[in-house]
């Protein structure tokens, strides 16, 4: 990950928090550009002239140890303004001649409430409320405050939870304001950018969209790309962003898996052909994929034959093209900060569900990722400046190896018909009741066991339809929807009577964490 030149920017070093890049998130949606770096990234920055603030985030190291993870001290002598979050207020403390201890029994875990003890630029607006309550997650504590710095709230546990220099303008925060359940807690992120490091709202993503272009057409010159398009957000706005920048030159191929929503590939497939006139190939593959899943009830095993089959008809398909160089993906930012480790090294992988992973290395292409420093809800953005259909930009995510992981147990022709009329009569219903945008991913899925009902006079003995629809930021954690019980009577009535095959609807009230978004 190399810094992005020409911008001003604020920059968060990642010290491993599972909600660092929630931090990135919040300052961009303030309209300033960030960008997360790891210790080893901040060591080979050359230029600070765009770095208008720094963020230290939080993370599970102790500085109390002799060893520590720490950033060049150099930092400091360029008077950039710095906010330390949890760990990194314990490092600020550390470096500044603080004393930090592990509060092991009294460490703090959840909700604290927060005193006011004196007024500072970064708190303003934050006070709002009686009873002050903000997110802990701390085993350390700051014990003795380090020279020049003054305490600007406490909590009943830890007497130094906000402190600041102003001389030297670095602040330190306990808790975690990134997080919803910290109140106000954005208050604090604009305090810091506009109050504190005065940097300027300038930054948007739809002005992105010539720079990657250009981007793209520098990097690829006269050599063609390829490209797999799922007609999802993500590949489709790489599609079209490549396609600005290269037109003729880049090859895109959709795989019919059959294990897609109701109509929904060859329509895509019509839109990319004709409103963009892209140059897409269409592959029907979907009886190959049948024949592979036959009899296959392993989760694990579902996926890797969908993903292996997946590349085998990719890399035939590409050698019909002549002088490919590169291959495309939409891989989004979230994908590269969870693939890379606290320090930077390469060693971790890209998560394994992402199904044309191999495929680089061995059909020998070059990766272009264009869209490898946004979030989801940018790329849609992205999306809306390049002029992608509404249908298509505010599509519900949908996973590599499709409705095979939405069919428990074994797949079969007459099942995945069944589960695509289902679903599709689940997403007409949220999109006319207004409810699909409400929604971060909502499905339809099918239980491997069949169940007595009565229809009119007869006995029925059908399989169970399970709904699910989930809210979430990044789907790493998600929690269900609550749905009014009116939406639920007439979605349930509407798939039994509508679906033969179907005589029971449930609803899935369970969030991620315990369980997981799709069923396998
Ligand atoms: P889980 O089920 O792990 O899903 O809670 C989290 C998010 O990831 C999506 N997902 C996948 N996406 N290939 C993909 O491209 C896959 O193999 C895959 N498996 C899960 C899932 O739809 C949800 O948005």
């Amino acid at each position: 990950m190399g810094l992005q030149n020409q911008k001003e920017k604020i920059i968060i070093i990642d010290f491993g928090s599972q909600v660092t890049k929630l931090i990135a998130r919040r300052i961009r949606d303030f309209g300033v550009f960030s960008e997360i770096l790891t210790i080893n990234d901040l060591y080979k920055v050359k230029d600070y002239t765009d770095i208008k603030g720094i963020i230290l985030s939080g993370g599970p190291s102790t500085v109390t140890k002799k060893k520590y993870l720490s950033i060049p001290k150099e930092i400091f002598q360029k008077k950039i303004p710095i906010l330390g979050i949890c760990y990194g207020l314990q490092l600020i403390a550390k470096l500044f001649g603080g004393s930090i201890k592990s509060l092991r029994k009294k460490r703090e875990f959840g909700r604290a409430i927060l005193n006011k003890k004196s007024e500072s630029l970064l708190i303003k607006n934050f006070f709002k409320v009686k009873n002050k309550s903000v997110w802990m997650s701390h085993q350390d504590a700051v014990t003795k405050l380090p020279k020049g710095f003054k305490i600007i709230a406490s909590t009943k546990d830890s007497k130094l939870t906000i402190i600041e220099n102003t001389k030297i303008k670095i602040y330190g925060v306990q808790f975690h304001p990134e997080v919803t359940h910290t109140e106000n807690g954005n208050e604090i992120f604009k305090n810091f950018l506009f109050l504190v490091c005065k940097i300027k709202k300038k930054w948007q993503v739809s002005s992105e969209t010539n720079r990657l272009i250009n981007q793209i057409r520098k990097t690829v010159k006269r050599d063609k790309v390829i490209c797999a398009l799922s007609g999802g957000v993500d590949s489709s706005v790489v599609a079209l962003l490549i396609n600005k920048a290269i037109k003729k030159n880049l090859v895109c191929i959709m795989v019919d898996t059959g294990l897609m929503r109701k109509n929904e590939f060859k329509d895509s497939y019509k839109i990319f052909k004709k409103k963009y006139k892209l140059n897409v190939k269409l592959i029907n593959a979907s009886k190959l994929y049948l024949k592979k899943l036959k009899n296959i009830n392993n989760p694990e095993k579902k996926r890797k034959i969908i993903g292996n089959l997946f590349i085998k008809i990719f890399e035939k398909e590409s050698k019909k093209y002549k002088s490919i160089k590169y291959l495309a993906q939409g891989t989004l930012y979230p994908d590269i900060i969870e693939s890379r480790s606290v320090t930077g090294s390469q060693s971790s992988k890209i998560k394994s569900h992402h199904n044309v992973g191999g495929l680089p290395r061995r059909m020998n292409l070059k990766l272009i990722e264009p869209l490898k420093e946004f979030f989801k809800d940018e790329v849609r953005v992205l999306g809306k400046s390049l002029g992608l259909i509404d249908s298509i930009r505010n599509k519900h995510p949908f996973p590599g190896p499709g409705l095979a992981i939405r069919i428990v147990g074994n797949i079969t022709s007459e099942k995945i018909k069944i589960l695509q009329e289902a679903d599709h009569i689940y997403i007409n219903e949220l999109i006319k009741h207004k409810l699909y945008n409400k929604i971060w991913q909502a499905y339809a899925g099918l239980l491997p066991m069949k169940t007595v009902g009565v229809m009119g006079d007869s006995r029925t003995y059908e399989y169970t339809c399970l709904l699910r629809a989930v809210v979430s930021e990044d789907g790493m954690t998600a929690d269900y929807f609550t749905f009014p019980k009116d939406f639920l009577d007439k979605i349930s009535n509407k798939i039994v009577n509508g679906v033969p095959g179907i005589n029971r609807v449930v609803y899935d009230i369970t969030s991620k964490p315990p369980s997981t978004i799709e069923l396998e």
